[in-house]
């Protein structure tokens, strides 16, 4: 038992000083220092269904977008898509899934409404105490008042906080919260959340990160992948 503990991998050789330095690596995020102060005094707001980790895992899409979109900015994105969600801090949580449901009866679309307007006026104070220019605060604002309602974006960075949201829902942690909200298996949710999330966005960025996770998700699912090899212990 002893000598099977200091092999650490296969090899039986420690790798990990050959791995690249973090800075050469494109792709590796964190929030930046503006966005976790922003982050400190939203998420208590964000404690509503799974609107929290929604809105992290948006914000790692954002980030990817940018970097296939150089137009949009990031000063503008990046703080939007983080606390986009803000307002259903406002609605009563069993409410605010009846207001999404696939078999939702419009009774309660002033709801969304709700979450996009306090949402927008929580927003303001929150950016104005972490202070962010005044232009920027409104044009975030802006993009949160009607980030769902408003089914045309009003400029490229909303477009990319847009395609950011709706991509979340063909993402692994996407794709289990849907199942949880609804009642839903892999299959369905995914049939579900694919559809908005590719022929509802607005940027080919946007779509070609969608396919590759909606493919991922159809081969989570293939019957072939659950008997492929497996190294016996
Ligand atoms: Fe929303
Ligand atoms: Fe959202």
């Amino acid at each position: 038992m002893a000598a099977s503990r200091e092999v650490v991998n296969y090899l039986g050789r420690e790798v990990t000083a050959k791995l690249p330095a973090p800075e050469m690596v494109p792709g590796l995020i964190q929030l930046t220092d503006r966005d976790a102060a922003i982050w400190q005094l939203a998420k208590d707001y964000l404690k509503t269904r799974d609107n929290d980790a929604h809105c992290l895992y948006a914000y790692g899409i954002a980030n990817a977008l940018l970097s296939q979109i150089p137009e949009a900015q990031e000063n503008i994105v990046l703080p939007a898509i983080l606390i986009h969600d803000i307002g259903w801090s406002t609605v009563d949580e069993r409410e605010n899934l009846e207001a999404i449901a696939p078999d939702k009866d419009g009774s309660r679309a002033h709801l969304i409404i709700q979450h996009e307007k306090e949402g927008a006026k929580i927003a303001r104070r929150i950016l104005t105490e972490v202070g962010l220019p005044a232009s920027d605060i409104d044009e975030i604002c802006d993009i949160i008042d009607g980030h769902d309602s408003r089914l045309q974006p009003i400029s490229l960075n909303d477009s990319l906080v847009k395609d950011a949201d709706k991509i979340w829902r063909v993402t692994p942690h996407g794709r289990r919260v849907v199942n949880d909200w609804f009642g839903l298996n892999d299959e369905q949710s995914l049939r579900l959340c694919a559809f908005r999330a590719y022929n509802e966005l607005f940027t080919d960025a946007g779509r070609a990160m969608s396919r590759v996770l909606v493919s991922l998700a159809c081969i989570d699912q293939t019957p072939q992948l659950s008997k492929t090899y497996r190294p016996k212990e």
